[in-house]
């Protein structure tokens, strides 16, 4: 069976004065999904945008799905807030919600797909009550907060323990990486068992959106 690869690049390095247009731009070089950074100051130490930005560029994401990453403390309201502001599918940190199984089922019940996220040094073990139950698991290779930092080899043993969690559930969930991905490294990512990558200043610091997705295709091959 070949694996369906989605590229997801996160607005987090865009170009903020012109959102609307750089979503539309990697949107035409081959982007799959939009990855909607969502950081408050609290749970991470930076502060980007929130749920008035995502219904903003709705219209312009077209049929590409809005990946919204909530890297926030308390979960609960503002995850409510991005499916009302037409998220597809809202992720956030386990370890930022006090009742993850209910933070799911609020997210999934506002008719969006729910995900949950893992930090470099946190184990995976929620899952064996919660895989059931979720649509994606998003594997950090950086510590979040911030973009264009170096890829933490480590993460491929969890993205390998996470694809072995998957196939033994037998559920369509997506394996999904975040940080430090560039065409060099991404077919190690895909090797481990990734099927859904995010980048953003590999993407949107350079010139050429389409050039470095496509090369990112060809090394998946
Ligand atoms: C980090 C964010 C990432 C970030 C990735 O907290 O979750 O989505 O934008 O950026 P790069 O691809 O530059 O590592
Ligand atoms: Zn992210």
């Amino acid at each position: 069976m070949s694996t369906t690869y989605r590229i997801a690049p996160s607005i987090l390095s865009a170009d903020f004065a012109r959102l609307g247009e750089e979503v539309r731009n990697v949107i035409a070089a081959g982007a799959d999904w939009i990855h909607f950074d969502v950081m408050d100051n609290h749970y991470v130490p930076n502060l980007t945008i929130g749920p008035m930005v995502c219904a903003a560029l709705k219209p312009h994401a077209g049929t590409a799905p809005i990946d919204v990453h909530l890297m926030v403390q308390p979960v609960d309201a503002l995850a409510q807030a991005f499916a009302d502001a037409g998220a597809d599918c809202i992720s956030f940190h386990p370890d930022a919600s006090t009742h993850v199984h209910r933070s799911v089922q609020a997210i999934k019940a506002r008719g969006c797909k729910a995900g949950l996220v893992f930090n470099p040094a946190t184990p995976l073990d929620v899952l064996d009550w919660m895989i059931d139950d979720i649509d994606l698991i998003l594997i950090m290779s950086v510590n979040p907060g911030f973009g264009g930092q170096g890829f933490i080899d480590s993460a491929l043993r969890k993205i390998e323990q996470a694809r072995s969690r998957i196939d033994a559930c037998g559920r369509d969930i997506r394996l999904e990486v975040d940080g430090g991905i560039k065409p060099d490294n991404i077919a190690r990512v895909a090797a481990a068992g990734a099927d859904t990558f995010v980048a953003g200043s590999a993407i949107f610091g350079k010139p050429d959106y389409k050039g470095v997705i496509d090369s990112m295709r060809r090394a998946l091959g």
